[in-house]
């Protein structure tokens, strides 16, 4: 493979192994606290150069000049105290686009979603999600390290939804004395791994309904919220309605550098506010965090959410280009359960993942070396996101670097690399 200045030396199976194994010394040793004989693992994700075409996630986009001048000059207050204008004028207006009593800025979707559940949660309780949600994959366990509960994992399905019947089977009995209590349903919408689907009004109702029967809360993990509200057309009062609580990210399709919002009732987001406290999330002059989201979400030529749609176009033309390449193919399992050619009706919002018949790195360093960015996905796949800084031109650049990358690997055997998440 050639290789460009600024670009980082692609990293061999033999390395990762040697990593892997490293790591799981040092496991087996009980803990990072003892004197390490092996090498730390080499940070997962390396820098990089900002490529010209950054298809890794939509955490990828930079503030625009209007966030940067709203960051310059929001008016400030300390937060903890309840006296940041901007951080106040944030949550209302997640709160008011949602149909939602309250709203609270966090950090990040990783603390929306552990607030979230800190506030509906007690130690010792269990939620019902799906195998393959960020929640149960992607948090470093964090429901069992800071919540103290336990997930009982249902199946992933192609559409993004969980089986409802089978929800309705998967609560305990709480005159058990050997079960855990079930306490929370979650859901995640959009749902990456089924290709970013967007999940339905009535589906949400219908989760709702599931849980309420059972005396438990919904949850919904909206990360990538309004790629549905856009995908879907819906009002996001009326996708947010059936849930107890909702978190959404800023800083993905939105395009902020930070935050998130978790929004439901006073009282709920209340709790919500104590348990960011405890995670030592409560911050003080934050408006200047705030000032991007507030932005995001006005109406007008700054906001960022109908904007949406252009993604969804950009993703659905990446797909169409790929599915048309020889050697790119079905990603299978939930993302398409169909195998053969890769279906580009499956990329309804910015996520397009699939499969080649080659070595995954290989192709990967080959589009790398092209200036294009993907990531190694589960199962054996690579996903692309569009996002704010994807224009349809990226998209065809992207599409002759990808035919030429399967022409330099056409000869690689097909094996694994790490998977990547965010
Ligand atoms: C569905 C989903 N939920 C939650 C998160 C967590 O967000 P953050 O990376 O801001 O912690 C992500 C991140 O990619 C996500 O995809």
């Amino acid at each position: 493979m050639p290789s460009l200045p600024g670009l980082v030396a692609p990293r061999s199976p033999a390395g990762r192994a040697r990593r892997l194994e490293a790591q799981r010394r040092r496991v087996r040793r009980g803990s990072d606290r003892e004197p390490a004989e092996a090498p730390l693992p080499e940070p997962r994700y390396p820098r990089r150069a900002m490529h010209r075409i950054d298809l890794r996630s939509d955490t990828v986009t930079h503030p625009t000049s209007a966030m940067r001048r709203a960051m310059a000059e929001a008016e400030v207050g300390d937060d903890v105290f309840g006296d940041d204008p901007t951080v106040n004028a944030l949550e209302e207006r997640a709160a008011a686009l949602l149909g939602k009593e309250a709203g609270l800025f966090v950090a990040s979707g990783t603390m929306g979603n552990l607030v979230a559940q800190l506030a509906h949660l007690g130690r010792g309780q269990e939620t019902i999600a799906s195998a393959e949600s960020h929640l149960v994959m992607d948090e470093a366990a964090g429901h069992a390290v800071v919540v103290g509960t336990s997930i009982r994992a249902l199946p992933d399905r192609p559409d993004g939804t969980l089986n409802l019947d089978l929800v309705a089977e998967s609560f305990r009995d709480p005159e058990d004395p050997h079960e855990p209590i079930s306490g929370l349903v979650a859901i995640e919408n959009t749902h990456a791994h089924s290709m970013g689907q967007p999940l339905s009004v009535a589906y949400t109702q219908a989760a709702a309904d599931v849980a309420h029967a059972h005396g438990v809360p919904l949850h919904v993990d909206g990360a990538r919220f309004f790629n549905a509200v856009v995908a879907l057309r819906v009002d996001p009062a009326a996708l947010a309605g059936p849930a107890d609580s909702v978190t959404f990210c800023l800083s993905k399709g939105l395009a902020c550098p930070i935050g998130s919002v978790v929004v439901g009732s006073r009282a709920y987001v209340w709790r919500a506010r104590r348990a960011r406290k405890l995670l030592g999330g409560g911050m003080r002059q934050v408006g200047v965090l705030a000032a991007p989201g507030l932005l995001a979400l006005s109406d007008g030529p700054d906001g960022m959410i109908s904007r949406l749609a252009e993604d969804h176009a950009n993703a659905r033309r990446l797909a169409e280009g790929l599915a048309d390449l020889a050697g790119i193919e079905s990603p299978g399992g939930a993302a398409q359960p169909t195998p053969g050619r890769l279906d580009p009706d499956r990329a309804r919002t910015n996520f397009v993942i699939f499969r080649v018949a080659r070595d995954r790195a290989a192709f990967l360093d080959a589009l790398e070396a092209r200036g294009v960015l993907m990531v190694a996905y589960p199962h054996g796949t690579i996903r692309a996101v569009t996002h704010l800084g994807i224009t349809a031109d990226d998209v065809d650049a992207t599409l002759a670097a990808a035919r030429a990358a399967l022409a330099e690997t056409a000869g690689s055997t097909v094996g694994a690399a790490a998977p990547a998440s965010a």
